[in-house]
């Protein structure tokens, strides 16, 4: 902070802690008059959105904490307590329960922003990146605390889960013997994934306040794709966007009550009412809603890759699904330099926006897919060959993976974008800086 001269504040009280600790000076700075692009949508509501939803899961789950142990021979019943006895304990859980999904809502929509507009390209990679890294996180916490009611799908989800890192070779065992605290999962993986589950939202702070930080230096992206050159592309982010975020979480908020009050278990498996029951798997296990693209592409490596002509075996089915499955994540983290394209935003760049949009497609068929059994036959290719779920699994992989690795780095090369206009201002105005006067 520099020591330069200021404007004192008028408030007696926060000048005496701004000359001691200018707190208030670097708020004005970052969120008081803080140049921003005037020319921002509503997709631009939901980092503000995700750090709402993100305080609300602190908060919910932290007090949910107070009244929930973490014993495999009571778990499922304090559950049960907070929603009856607890006072507004059915309110606090439903608050939490719906909050995962409504913070993966808000997040994927933020991604989505964030590609289509080109918000991961120079100099904003590292702001990416920790996107990417945030992500990472929020889906460990979320895997770790459905576990936490230990309802069927809470320990069968939990067991089909950590068993797949017995596919890498050597260490596996032992890192699946770690994770869960023993040969099955039980009290230890309880104990343990409450820990981590508690921990973890506040290790995502930390990196949201680097993400935030990252931002903070390079400025914000904005649907043109062009950076502001003079003041009249921007505004101070007080009051213009402090309104129009709270307006947009209001909106959102309406949205995820109506959830909470009115449709608490629909995003939920009804299995979860279920105390665990390591005698009984359920008939089809399934990840929650969120998880669902990955779980198709985990499960669409369905042959062990070898030595042609010999019986050895490099790559099982299983580590393969494993790998791909986070390999769909870590593309995320290379995207910037698989894109190199000069032109930030999708509004210019119309076979990216195409092929952005079929992405996004792909997507929705693999969440579709990753919910159904796995193998449901859908038609008849010949008599005797049948075209089923895992088909399509694997082709919207293919296509997952090509998007990023090919079509990426073609485009980059030969798309020719649209005329982008000369300033943020221009964008807005259709009108030159010169022609302001005449207007
Ligand atoms: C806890 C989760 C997250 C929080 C609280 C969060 C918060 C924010 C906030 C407050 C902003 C500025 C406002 C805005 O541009 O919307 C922002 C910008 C951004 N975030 Fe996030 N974020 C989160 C997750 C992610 C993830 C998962 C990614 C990508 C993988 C990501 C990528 C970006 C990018 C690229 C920008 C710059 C946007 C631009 O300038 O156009 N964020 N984030």
């Amino acid at each position: 902070m520099s020591a330069g001269p200021r404007k004192p504040f008028e408030n007696k009280i926060v000048e005496w802690v701004d000359s001691r600790l200018p707190l208030f000076t670097m708020l004005d700075k970052e969120y008081g008059v803080f140049p921003t692009p005037k020319n921002f949508n509503y997709f631009w509501n939901f980092g503000a959105i995700a750090m709402f939803m993100l305080v609300t899961m602190i908060v919910s789950g932290i007090t949910l904490a107070m009244h929930y142990a973490a014993n495999t021979g009571i778990a499922f019943d304090s559950v049960e307590r907070i929603m009856r006895d607890v006072n507004y304990g059915w309110l606090l859980r439903y608050i939490h329960m719906n909050g995962a999904s409504f913070f993966f809502v808000a997040v994927y929509i933020h991604i989505f922003r964030g590609m289509y507009y080109g918000s991961y390209k120079q100099p904003r990679e590292l702001l990416w990146i920790f996107g990417v890294v945030i992500f990472l996180l929020m889906m460990a916490t979320a895997f770790m605390g459905y576990v936490l009611p230990w309802g069927q799908m809470s320990y069968w989800g939990a067991t089909v889960i950590t068993n797949f890192f017995t596919a890498f070779p050597l260490v596996g065992e032992s890192v699946q013997t770690l994770l869960i605290g023993g040969f099955s999962v039980d009290n230890p993986t309880l104990n343990r994934f409450f820990a981590l589950h508690y921990l973890l939202p506040f290790v995502i702070v930390g990196v949201v306040f680097l993400h935030v930080w990252a931002l903070h230096v390079t400025g914000s992206n904005n649907p043109s794709g062009i950076e502001p050159k003079t003041k009249e592309d921007t505004l101070p982010f007080h009051p213009y966007y402090t309104m129009k975020d709270s307006f947009g979480i209001l909106v959102f908020v309406i949205i995820y009550a109506i959830f909470i009050f009115f449709m608490p278990n629909a995003l939920g498996h009804p299995d979860n009412y279920i105390p665990a029951n390591p005698m009984v798997t359920p008939a089809h296990i399934v990840p929650e809603w969120y998880f669902l693209p990955f779980y198709a592409i985990l499960r669409a490596v369905t042959i062990d890759i070898g030595i042609p002509f010999t019986e050895v075996t490099i790559i099982t089915a299983k580590l393969g699904g494993v790998l791909l499955m986070f390999g769909s994540i870590a593309v995320l983290l290379v995207m910037p330099w698989l894109d190199s394209h000069p032109v930030r935003s999708a509004r210019y760049r119309p076979k990216f926006k195409f092929f952005l949009l079929l992405f996004v497609v792909i997507v929705l068929v693999l969440g579709k897919v990753g919910g159904m059994p796995a193998d449901v036959p859908l038609f008849h290719i010949t008599e005797n060959m049948i075209f089923t779920t895992t088909h399509v699994a694997q082709i919207a992989t293919v296509y997952y993976f090509a998007f990023f690795l090919v079509v990426l780095p073609i485009l980059s090369r030969v798309e020719k974008a649209l005329p982008v206009p000369a300033s943020i201002h221009e964008s807005v105005t259709n009108c030159k800086s010169s022609c302001e006067g005449n207007a």
